[in-house]
């Protein structure tokens, strides 16, 4: 019935030169006012019995010039591109990725028993809640030692049996109990105290401890040792000195100063115009000690250190504020 000569179609189709030119060719056939359309337009007009090979004729129309018009674009196009847009293009910068780092008191936790394993130590650690015993009385700390108070000392809830450690020398008690001489260990790990936050006190922070047993280890082994670890972390040319100290679980007892990192020696508002820094504790390992870990205090010596790693690490870098270890300001920690 309709009078449109599909071969003149095709040739208007094929003459075409641009994809705007087929876009106005598809809109004047297939359009929703296009040849199509109207001629569907008019099948309800029709006598009933013309009407379905009215719809089949306009039908078959419309799927032949869509192939032409199909068959016309992808010519139009060209040959499939070699590089889609999609692909990859290695000449774009690539998207930097963010690496990650050691916090700066692991940097210097690691530097520092890296120093002490070089010298035979072995690594040990020890769990956070401590008993009691271990905190305290293993280590020769009397009953009425004000480090053992509540305002000293985190007790768990509803026992003076079980705390969180106070420092990291309930760890001797433990390695000593385990093992017989000869022992060289060192510790890192958190401690707590209940102290309020400011500047230099954290009520969470670490240390590190250190412990040499052996028949005949000497108080000239400990002062060897820590120049060694001195020397190493704060460099060559540091000074130490030992000032006689009490610790209840050494005798003797030393406080280790280093050389002023900023003034060395000459006094500073940094050292408080001493020149020097306290930088540690150690001592010989008391008798009861052994006796509380059944060591023989004739037969074995040994000696302990025990220092803080936030403090160490402040003066290596000259940090002063200790809280700035736990802000997690990556300004800060990506100096280190
Ligand atoms: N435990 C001491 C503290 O927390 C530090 C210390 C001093 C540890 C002397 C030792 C030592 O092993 O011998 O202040």
């Amino acid at each position: 019935m309709h009078n449109l000569d599909l071969a003149a179609i095709q040739a208007e189709i094929e003459k075409v030169n641009s994809s705007v030119e087929l876009e106005e060719l598809r809109l004047k056939y297939l359009g929703r006012k296009g040849l199509i359309a109207q001629m569907m337009s008019i099948i309800p007009d029709l006598a009933p019995e013309e009407r379905s090979q009215a719809g089949q004729e306009a039908n078959a129309l419309k799927n032949q010039i869509t192939a032409f018009l199909r068959q016309k674009g992808s010519s139009l196009a060209g040959p499939e591109p070699k590089a889609t847009a999609d692909a990859l293009d290695i000449t774009m910068p690539g998207i930097a990725q963010e690496l990650g780092q050691m916090h700066p008191i692991t940097q210097v936790i690691n530097e520092i028993c890296d120093i002490f394993m070089r010298m035979g130590f072995s690594i040990v650690e020890g769990p956070e809640i401590e008993t009691e015993f271990n905190n305290f009385t293993g280590l020769n700390i009397p009953l009425d030692h004000p480090s053992r108070d509540a305002f000293d000392t985190f007790y768990l809830r509803d026992t003076t049996k079980l705390l969180l450690r106070s420092h990291t020398s309930p760890v001797q008690i433990r390695a000593m109990k385990e093992k017989k001489p000869p022992l060289a260990v060192v510790v890192p790990g958190r401690v707590y105290r209940p102290d309020a936050t400011d500047a230099s006190h954290l009520f969470m922070f670490h240390q590190i401890e250190g412990f040499m047993v052996d028949k005949g280890i000497k108080f000239s082994d400990l002062k060897g040792m820590l120049e060694i670890f001195a020397k190493s972390v704060f460099g060559p040319d540091i000074k130490m000195r030992f000032r006689p100290h009490f610790f209840p679980f050494t005798e003797p007892s030393a406080e280790v100063d280093i050389s002023c990192v900023i003034c060395h020696g000459k006094g500073c508002s940094s050292c408080g115009r001493k020149g020097w820094l306290e930088i540690l504790g150690s001592g010989m390992i008391h008798p009861n000690v052994f006796k509380h870990v059944g060591y023989d205090p004739k037969k074995y010596t040994g000696f302990a250190f025990g220092m803080g790693v936030e403090r160490i690490a402040m003066l290596k870098y000259g940090i002063n504020d200790i809280r700035l270890f736990c802000e997690n300001d990556l300004r800060f920690l990506k100096q280190f």
